[in-house]
């Protein structure tokens, strides 16, 4: 398993010498998949139980739910809250995985996209101003960056932490993020923190909502009946999933000592990715050219020296143009697609892989 077999980015043949990104699989994930094997559990059980419990201890006081993937959990974070196929408006930033538009309207709710802050590139909060009435927010901690959690939380009932790519960071108050919304979603997608192939998991803070979660989640709950969906995680993808979940700490040092030595290395001309704040865990190291042909000469020189780098998303996929909303009414997130350079920091990358990468960061020309 690679996760590179699922980044379309990074197709069979064209390997170049520091990948964009790649799992990492030690001797103890694998003995862990093989014990959940062998024990004949395949099905969500016991394993998945544990993974649950270890989410629930490290983001005290809060309900945790595995589920089979992020876009999962965020469905399942609608209609836990009673949301679910009431039409209700759910604000989602444009710069995001199709995921959220995918979630909203799966849970029956009908999305609000709103422009990015060109800091953090997470939703902008002042853009939510005179938009109307909203009764959920999915706050995406893009990239690792904390959401502006305070300024969200007056302008809807609903409060949900999108934190797919910001396992183990906190904000700038020191808070860890998953612990402040009404709901926190992670997913376990093979190019994640925790890197299980699918999964995730759905926390709740309120009990009821939880219980509402739970008789949405899993068919096998049949006290009474609901046309619902399976969203369950089997035993050895948590297996697999809880044992990279015991090295997070070791793994969120890695990445906050790769961008600082990427950060270290950039010649003067280079302004380091804005946003980066103390206890955050980095998930992409994002340089900002000044305009597209810069970021062309970016690519292409950090390519030419074995560095796989990439422009993240084209403006294509931004949410807005998915829904074919105008442009125009998107400047931020139209302007910064373009100039963004998202160099490799992963879990498995290498000293060596590092030391490369730092060396063409330092070569970036003007
Ligand atoms: C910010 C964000 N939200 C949601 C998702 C959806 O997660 P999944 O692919 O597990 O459904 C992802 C990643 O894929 C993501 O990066």
């Amino acid at each position: 398993m690679t996760a590179r077999q699922a980044d379309p980015r990074h197709p069979a043949g064209a390997d170049p010498a520091v990948p964009h990104n790649g799992p990492l699989v030690t001797e103890d994930d694998i003995a862990a998949v093989v014990e959940a094997l062998r024990s004949g559990w395949l099905a969500s059980g016991p394993r998945t139980a544990a993974l649950e419990a270890a989410f629930a201890e490290r983001f005290s006081p809060r309900y945790a739910c595995a589920v089979s993937s992020g876009t999962a959990g965020l469905t399942l974070a609608l209609r836990g809250a009673g949301l679910g196929d009431t039409g209700a408006t759910v604000a989602v930033p444009t710069y995001g995985c199709s995921a959220l538009l995918d979630a909203v309207l799966a849970a029956g709710c009908t999305p609000r996209v709103v422009d990015i802050t060109e800091r953090t590139l997470n939703l902008d909060p002042e853009r939510l101003a005179g938009t109307g009435p909203l009764d959920a927010v999915i706050a995406v901690h893009t990239h690792g960056h904390p959401a502006d959690l305070d300024a969200l939380r007056p302008l809807a009932a609903l409060l949900v932490e999108d934190c797919c790519q910001s396992l183990g960071g906190r904000d700038e108050q020191g808070r860890l993020l998953g612990t402040v919304g009404d709901a926190a979603v992670f997913s376990f997608y093979a190019t994640k923190t925790i890197a299980a192939g699918e999964g995730g998991m759905l926390l709740q803070a309120d009990r009821d909502a939880f219980d509402h979660i739970r008789v949405h989640q899993d068919p096998g709950a049949r006290e009474i009946y609901i046309p619902r969906f399976n969203h369950r995680l089997s035993d050895p993808a948590a297996a697999l999933a809880l044992s990279q979940f015991r090295r997070l700490d070791r793994v969120t040092a890695h990445r906050t000592a790769l961008a600082a030595r990427y950060t270290a290395a950039l010649p003067p001309h280079v302004a380091p990715p804005p946003g980066l704040t103390p206890g955050q865990v980095p998930y992409r190291y994002c340089l900002r050219a000044a305009d597209r042909a810069q970021q062309r000469r970016w690519i292409d020189h950090l390519r030419a020296a074995g560095v796989s780098a990439d422009p993240l998303i084209p403006a294509r996929h931004l949410l807005h143009r998915q829904l074919g909303l105008p442009p125009a009414r998107y400047p931020v997130a139209e302007r910064v697609v373009d100039r963004t350079v998202s160099v490799p920091l992963f879990a498995a990358l290498t000293q060596d892989q590092a030391h490369r990468v730092a060396a063409a960061l330092t070569g970036l020309p003007h």
